[in-house]
């Protein structure tokens, strides 16, 4: 028996598919896995929060409570981890109070055991909520520092150095933490800094130390390696097919390298290459979601532009979308003058999509063109203040339509939670669902009517099968064609196609699974198909209009003008959410409102017709 056994949290569940697969992994394919994971002796596992709570409601159709209450289920024996963004939850602003103490009361209810609480500026004033919630729940309350730096690369410097790591542990044991976790999301703690930071903060505190740290640009296994050596009490780590890359080392080697020595953790190396080849079964048909557009397994380049695992997936998965996927490059670059501007924070949730999305909208539509609405937020302080001050020529220009924030951002907000309740009402009255709509009122509105059957299940949110397909070798062997089969022109040179395609799945399973992930379907399995919405044609556009078309694919959020209205050029007409970021699109001219041709939550794709505008 080792001295001193290091604790070992698996984040395959969470952060590993996060990093590496934008947080598509469904629930039917961790479920066969859970109780041999079970079974191995895991300090923890992190099964929930950061993004797995919106990518279920948004894209998977799947009840992220109903994940949760599996999770519990299978792992009985396992304490459950969850990632809560201090005053924002799982979302990407600052909620009311009530709401986050009503998400923290039914998430300790429903399973989750440890809370990892963060704040991405590391500002205390945006913790103290949650941090009370979960005391009350009588839970684990983990308070996480994110780890970042500046350009100089290591700790240290004028900002990100020692003095600030341990001024933040102390603020954070005041705030009654059972545990202090080094975050570093971007892969860019540095072995020797690592070891460095762990001495210091061991002598300085009593808490248990955990260190969760990305593998992205190559030097995580080595530092995690220090840490230990300078007494950290837990690592992260990820089952070898979701771990490096993006996402947490390998737990597999960590388990030989520590073997006989007194921080051997004792866990069963062959049980988990057992599960390890279960997962990589499952994994084909997600590859288009874990194609990679270089060939290295690390992104050196990180130690320059500092973008953690999620944040560069999603970024390719969204300028892939975009069309623009070759300004990939520029994206990277832009992002580090976009966070000096903004005054150094973290690149983490949401820091980190405000800023990818900025600089995305830099490089797309020019310098500060397109502010998002939660830029023009973060600039007037509704995110807790930054660890440096922000450029003061973008304050000008996106503060045009805001008022300076002072003390503590939630206190501006007023509850939440009944006007939730009340929008909902016609839907659901479980506070669980309550809770979704009040996270995402546009997108989680949408995953409730679906929930609920009001709305059918779209084909982009059901279970792909991306296996290969049998070819069909004759006519004879060819499967029926289903209601999903959709008609495509295909132009090549001067020739036009008439294609049809259908979406390979197994009769009848797809059906049964996509109910069974919802809670209460309101009509059986066996209903009619749904068929899919006739093309609506398209609006009529006269000459000399003007139109405002999406400038990237997004979800139409509203309209802020009336068919019949006049407005200036410059004047907000529709509020499209693009990368997740509210963004404003102005009328080019002066005129009269003619059409707004898209429903509110509708999801556009790149350079649809949103509004057309006669003078
Ligand atoms: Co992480």
């Amino acid at each position: 028996m080792a001295k001193n056994p290091i604790k070992i949290t698996d984040t395959t569940f969470r952060d590993g598919h996060q990093s590496l697969m934008a947080t598509r992994l469904r629930m039917e394919d961790m479920e066969p896995l859970l109780a041999d994971m079970d079974a191995i002796g895991f300090h923890s596992m992190e099964v929930w929060g950061g993004a797995t709570f919106d990518v279920t409601t948004r894209f998977l159709g799947e009840d992220p409570w109903e994940r949760l209450r599996t999770f519990k289920r299978l792992l009985p024996n396992t304490p459950l981890s969850m990632l809560l963004r201090g005053q924002s939850l799982v979302g990407y602003r600052a909620y009311a109070d009530d709401v986050v103490d009503a998400f923290v009361e039914r998430s300790a209810e429903v399973g989750v055991d440890i809370f990892r609480v963060f704040d991405a500026l590391n500002d205390p004033v945006n913790l103290g909520q949650a941090a009370r919630a979960v005391k009350k729940a009588k839970k684990h309350l983990q308070m996480a520092v994110c780890y970042s730096i500046t350009e100089e690369g290591r700790l240290g410097g004028p900002i990100y150095n020692l003095k600030y790591y341990m001024a933040k542990v102390k603020e954070f044991e005041a705030l009654g933490a059972d545990s202090i976790c080094i975050k570093d999301m971007g892969g860019l703690l540095a072995p020797y800094d690592a070891f460095q930071l762990v001495t210091e903060i061991k002598k300085a505190t009593k808490v248990p130390l955990q260190l969760h740290c990305h593998y992205t640009s190559g030097m995580a296994s080595m530092t995690v390696l220090k840490a230990m050596e300078a007494g950290v009490d837990i690592v992260d780590t990820c089952l070898a097919p979701l771990a490096l890359r993006t996402a947490q080392p390998a737990v597999e080697p960590l388990l030989v390298t520590l073997g006989d020595t007194d921080r051997d953790p004792g866990l069963d190396l062959d049980r988990i290459l057992e599960i390890g080849d279960k997962l990589e079964k499952v994994l084909p048909k997600y590859r288009s979601y874990l194609e990679r557009p270089r060939s290295a397994v690390i992104d050196a380049r990180v130690l320059k532009h500092q973008i953690p695992g999620g944040m560069s997936s999603n970024l390719v998965s969204q300028l892939r979308e975009a069309g623009a996927i070759d300004r990939l490059d520029e994206v990277l670059e832009e992002i580090t003058r976009t966070r000096k501007d903004l005054g150094y924070p973290p690149l983490v949730t949401p820091m980190s999509q405000m800023i990818g999305s900025q600089a995305v909208n830099n490089v797309l539509f020019g310098h500060y063109e397109m502010i998002t609405g939660p830029v023009r937020d973060y600039v007037a302080g509704a995110y807790g203040t930054p660890p440096a001050a922000i450029d003061k020529d973008l304050t000008k220009l996106a503060m045009t339509d805001r008022e300076p924030i002072t003390g503590r951002p939630a206190d501006n907000i007023e509850p939440e939670l009944e006007a939730a309740r009340e929008a909902i009402k016609g839907i659901s009255s479980d506070i669980d669902d309550v809770l979704i709509y009040a996270l995402y009122p546009t997108t989680g509105l949408r995953f409730l009517k679906i929930k609920h059957g009001q709305e059918p299940m779209p084909d982009e949110m059901k279970p792909e099968y991306l296996e290969t397909p049998q070819a069909a070798t004759n006519l004879f062997d060819a499967p029926p064609r289903s209601p999903n089969a959709r008609q495509f022109n295909v132009f090549v040179g001067g020739e036009h196609f008439q294609v049809e395609v259908d979406p390979v799945r197994p009769v009848g399973d797809a059906v049964v699974r996509q109910v069974s992930s919802a809670a209460t379907p309101k009509s059986p399995p066996t209903g009619a198909p749904v068929q899919a919405p006739a093309p609506s044609p398209g609006p009529e556009v006269a000459t000399g209009d003007a139109t405002i078309v999406a400038p990237i694919p997004g979800i139409v959020l509203k309209y802020e003008v009336e068919v019949g209205q006049h407005v200036a050029a410059g004047d907000p007409v529709v509020l499209l959410e693009a990368m997740k970021m509210e963004n404003s699109l102005p009328s080019p001219i002066d005129g009269t409102v003619k059409a707004l041709p898209a429903q509110r939550g509708q999801t556009v794709a790149k350079d649809v017709v949103l509004a057309i505008i006669s003078p």
